[in-house]
């Protein structure tokens, strides 16, 4: 895979001197589904709006299929859809004529046997000629997606898709997601729900404070999220583990009187039983044991919140 989008030491401070984005680096790998999560304010929609086109970096570079976003705009731009946080439609705009018209703003030769394909997908197609005002909000969305892939980008950038949209819509959006990457678009989506991100992804990255925590593949995350932790409190306090348990990585918690061990959950021999009996053998005596898995959230909560 070859990267699509190119990210590199991406800087903004708004006038008014506030930084939104700290040296952002990331490749985006053509054909990937990539999901950004991060808290309100962590800079998620400045980096979209920078890519797009929207607004201005202050240093730093991107380049979409080569084509540098500044001193090739246009090339740049041809190949990108964004699908706005914010819904923003004419009320009084009819559905086809506005996905149509937006085609055109990016000098696309009409084609609405392609239009009509792209408003069938997303349920649309019978609402082709309703005015936007009498649609609810998950179609107006909807409405948002067909604009955006109007012009058949390359690249589609779905910022916050299913805010405020019910469970079986989002699920539909999901499915529309994955079909549009078996048609090859790349796909960058973000989202307030880790699980959107764990059904959808193929990377996840966290950006928190204007800066990018961790960008990994979601198969090695949920990996992660394997790991769990047993405690295990003793009734007479161990300075030192003995050498006989050399072989559990334990180590020991906030004092001597408890241990850790961590362990592959997914595992098919988690190696408690036999520590259980090795902790026996040699005389030492348990008080309680507690187990906790790491989750995604974990991460998410640990990378978003242990900062100054
Ligand atoms: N035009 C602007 N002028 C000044 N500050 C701005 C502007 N736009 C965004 N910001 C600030 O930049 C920071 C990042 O905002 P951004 O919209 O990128 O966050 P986000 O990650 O998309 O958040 P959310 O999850 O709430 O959509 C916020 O602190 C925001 O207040
Ligand atoms: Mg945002």
């Amino acid at each position: 895979m070859s990267a699509i989008v190119s990210i590199d030491n991406l800087t903004k401070t708004y006038d008014g001197g506030f930084q939104a984005l700290k040296g952002v680096t990331l490749d985006i790998e053509e054909g990937e589904i990539l999901s950004l999560l991060g808290p309100n304010g962590a800079g998620k929609t400045t980096l979209i709006s920078i890519i797009c086109g929207i607004t201005n970096p202050s240093t730093g570079r991107v380049t979409v299929g080569g084509h540098d976003i500044i001193s090739d705009f246009r090339a740049a731009r041809r190949l990108l859809g964004l699908v706005p946080q914010e819904i923003n439609l004419q009320p009084l705009e009819r559905v086809m004529n506005t996905v149509r018209f937006t085609r055109g703003l990016f000098g696309q030769r009409p084609d609405d046997a392609y239009l009509e394909k792209i408003l069938t997908q997303l349920s649309l197609w019978d609402k082709r000629d309703a005015q936007i005002n009498a649609l609810s909000g998950g179609m107006k969305r909807r409405v948002l997606i067909a604009k955006a892939l109007s012009h058949n980008p390359r690249v589609l950038f779905l910022d916050e898709p299913t805010a405020g949209v019910d469970v079986e819509l989002r699920k539909d959006m999901w499915e529309t997601v994955r079909e549009l990457q078996a048609e090859g678009v790349t796909i960058i989506l973000t989202t307030h729900y880790i699980e959107e991100a764990e059904a959808m992804s193929d990377r996840i990255g966290v950006i928190a404070k204007g800066e990018l925590m961790l960008v990994e593949e979601k198969t090695a995350l949920m990996n992660r999220m394997g790991q769990k932790r047993m405690r295990i409190d003793l009734q007479v306090p161990l300075p030192e583990i003995p050498s006989s348990l050399a072989q559990y990585n334990l180590s020991h918690g906030e004092t001597p009187s408890s241990l850790v061990y961590d362990y592959d959950a997914k595992g098919e021999r988690t190696g408690i039983t036999r520590l259980l009996n090795d902790l026996s053998a040699a005389g030492i005596v348990l008080r309680d044991v507690q187990t906790s898995q790491s989750s995604l959230e974990d991460i998410f909560v640990s990378l978003v919140e242990d900062r100054p």
